[in-house]
């Protein structure tokens, strides 16, 4: 076997250098290594290596400088930054500079590997399908879907298997909480497939009644049913060669799911009132945010239909679970927000410290989406570059200091307590002020003893009356 590939690393500390070039030569990667930022970029000019691994502080010219003059020399080199945990927004941000990646100190040699492996993937595919950037965080999709972003370990494992599933034509199932990032996951597989010139159609299962959904998903015949006037092809046949994205796929009676089965199982479709078949070519990304296991134990779902989707199942999981993500991503929804109607200067606002720590601690029961509204509002509020509490929704005002940050791939059990914290909070805080902060008649509204409320008043730390 010959070898992976050519690896420059950059970082001051010969340990450092030794350390990643010991792994990633185990990997049957070619590495050459230097200690001195400046002289690496001759190193880069003569020796084109095609990822350049590179620290984030070093003396005389640090890995931001060491990203832009790569990325003069040769476009398409891949670089990602070692960086360590104070500096790691300065690394994120590097990534809109070209950046394919940033990796946190202390690292395992899996992540090492893992990055490379990446790395490399897209060199192959940028030769095979011409120069569009193929880093899960880099730039527009070729489906004109927009970049799933996220640096934090729970979703980096997501965008690798994006990755992995997008290279197969395997049908897919994605899970998650409302607001994770399901139909933006699957616009990424079908927009990296060998299906991506080729449509992608979304279809939400729960929005139609069960006859309307069941032609616009396959389609009718002139007279099928009162009102057809004309034929008309479904979805499937529209999205031939290419992906059907089946939003809510649980909420699919039972007649549609084994109209459904058939049309996965013979790649035919009839459309209704039709006798003829027609091949379908289509690969299926289905969603839910129910757990369709148990929708099958209870019977609501077809068990042989679920096999069918679940080839791959993809778990999104939720915001709170994706610690460092809460900041990247609202700084990129500001940066969004500030484009389309943000102050006149252009300038994109700042988050106050207080506002971002209040991002931080809230458990977000409405993940990207609910965090992608909230910037959205708070940048048409904010008249000035910065923006402050005042801007946010009332229930971030209720995030309290001693509310613990959201941290990596959080327990459901810690995720849980913090969701049931914050609502006993606004609910308390509402009935209160409804009662003009008289304890005993909150006590009667809400069933409880006014030990109770007391209890609870002291708990969130709410002497103040207002
Ligand atoms: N990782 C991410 N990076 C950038 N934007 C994201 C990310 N995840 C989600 N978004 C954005 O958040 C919004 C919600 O995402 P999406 O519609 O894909 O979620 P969903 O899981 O399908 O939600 P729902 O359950 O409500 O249908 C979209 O505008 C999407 O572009
Ligand atoms: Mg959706």
């Amino acid at each position: 076997m010959g070898i992976a590939g050519k690896i420059l690393i950059v970082d001051d500390e010969p340990e450092a250098l030794e350390n990643c070039s010991r792994i990633l030569k185990r990997f049957r990667y070619d590495c050459l290594t230097e200690h001195d930022p400046i002289r690496a970029v001759d190193v880069i000019k003569r020796e084109r290596p095609g990822l350049v691994l590179t620290d984030l502080c070093m003396p005389g010219l640090d890995g931001i400088g060491v990203l832009n003059a790569a990325k003069q020399l040769d476009p398409a080199v891949q670089v990602v930054l070692l960086t360590a945990h104070a500096t790691v927004q300065t690394a994120v941000t590097s990534m809109r500079q070209g950046a394919l990646d940033y990796i946190l100190k202390p690292f395992t040699g899996a992540e090492l590997e893992a990055v490379a492996r990446r790395a490399f993937a897209g060199a192959g595919e940028r030769c095979a399908g011409g120069s569009e950037p193929v880093g899960p965080t880099a730039g527009q999709e070729k489906g004109g879907a927009a970049p799933m972003l996220g640096g934090s370990r729970a979703i980096r494992e997501v965008l690798d298997l994006v990755n992995k599933v997008a290279r197969t034509d395997a049908n897919v199932l994605i899970y998650g909480e409302s607001g994770t990032g399901k139909e933006l996951a699957a616009q990424t597989i079908h927009s990296r497939s060998l299906r991506a010139a080729r449509p992608f159609v979304p279809v939400d299962c729960v929005s139609l009644p069960d006859t309307l959904l069941e032609s616009e998903l396959f389609g009718h015949e002139r007279g099928a049913f009162t009102g057809a006037h004309t034929s008309k092809p479904g979805l499937f046949e529209m999205a031939q060669g290419g992906t059907v994205f089946l939003d809510e796929v649980s909420g699919m009676s039972q007649n549609l799911q084994s109209r459904l089965l058939r049309v996965l199982q013979e790649r035919q479709v009839r459309r209704v009132g039709g006798i003829r078949f027609v091949d379908v070519d289509v690969r299926v990304i289905a969603a839910s945010n129910q757990d369709l296991e148990q929708a099958c134990r209870q019977g609501t779902f077809r068990e042989d239909l679920y096999f069918r989707l679940n080839v791959i199942p993809i778990a999104l999981p939720p915001l709170r679970a994706r610690g460092g993500d809460i900041q990247l991503l609202a700084q990129e929804f500001l940066t969004r927000f500030a484009r389309r109607f943000g102050p006149a200067s252009g300038v994109v606002p700042e988050l106050s410290p207080d506002v971002t720590d209040r991002l931080v601690r809230y458990p977000w029961p409405g993940n990207v989406r609910e965090l992608q509204n909230v910037i959205e509002r708070a940048v048409a509020l904010a008249e000035g570059p910065v923006i402050r509490v005042e801007h946010l929704p009332e229930r971030l005002h209720l995030v309290s200091a001693d509310e613990p940050a959201q941290a990596d791939a959080a327990s459901f059990k810690d995720a849980k307590q913090q969701a049931v914290r914050l609502f006993e909070r606004t609910f308390l805080v509402d009935l209160l002020k409804r009662h003009g902060g008289h304890m005993g008649r909150a006590a009667r509204e809400a069933g409880v003893d006014r030990k109770t409320i007391e209890r609870m008043v002291k708990r969130h730390g709410l002497r103040d009356k207002r």
